[in-house]
């Protein structure tokens, strides 16, 4: 079971502190919102901001992209030295090819899905895919209520796990705190992304452990 703390809701006048600490309370990967303005309404971080962390951490650095064109953006963020590189269903006609893409270059690919998207458009891919992040919030910003349709989609993606012997892992976010994450760990969630959960809680460390007690 991993937590990936999502930096999107750090401190980023003061990112390296804010990334030794919750790796301090035990994070192994830091999860990067990377947002383009296009295919949410909100603009974040760019690989420059992701080849820094790079070379402040040995941790593994989750990109998650939601952009659009992210055939044009892929090679940016594997020259930045991120380790697991997700793009969205959504943005894509040619999800193969970005899987190819980026497994060539040695690194981990998933694919992530809206809340409106249904989980069986992933069926042809699942074969090839490292890792499947399924939305449990509209993506675009940090803070938002959990939406408990995504367990459904979890759920599948552990049966069809099952079925056919696939390895990627199950990875949600948006919305998890000690209380949904325990939800999504009895469905079969694997990597639990948490921004403001992390890091706008009062008590960093309490809230880790909290998180992690439900999970393991
Ligand atoms: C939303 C992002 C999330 C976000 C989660 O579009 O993909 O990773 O940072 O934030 P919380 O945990 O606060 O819902
Ligand atoms: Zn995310």
């Amino acid at each position: 079971m991993i937590i990936a703390p999502s930096i999107l809701s750090a401190d980023f006048s003061r990112l390296q502190a804010e990334i030794e600490e919750v790796e301090g309370l035990g994070a192994t990967w830091l999860h990067v919102d990377v947002m383009d303005g296009h295919f949410v309404p909100n603009m974040t971080i760019g690989p420059i901001v992701v080849e820094s962390i790079r070379s402040k951490t040995r941790s593994t650095i989750d990109c998650h992209l939601m952009v659009k064109e992210p055939e044009k953006m892929i090679p940016w963020f594997i020259r930045a030295g991120a380790d697991v590189i997700t793009f969205h269903l959504e943005a894509t006609s040619s999800p193969s090819d970005l899987i190819r893409l980026i497994r060539r270059s040695g690194k981990k690919a998933g694919i992530s899905i809206k809340p409106a998207t249904p989980v069986r458009m992933l069926e042809p891919c699942l074969a090839e895919l490292d890792l499947v992040l399924v939305m449990s919030v509209e993506p675009g910003f940090g803070g938002q209520g959990f939406m408990p349709e995504s367990i459904e989609k979890v759920k599948w993606l552990v049966e069809m796990k099952r079925k056919q012997g696939y390895s990627y892992l199950i990875e949600i976010d948006g919305g998890i705190n000690a209380v949904t994450a325990k939800t999504c760990r009895d469905a079969g969630v694997e990597v639990f992304v948490a921004g403001s959960a992390v890091f706008g809680a009062k008590d960093r460390k309490k809230a880790w452990a909290d998180l992690k007690a439900v999970i393991e």
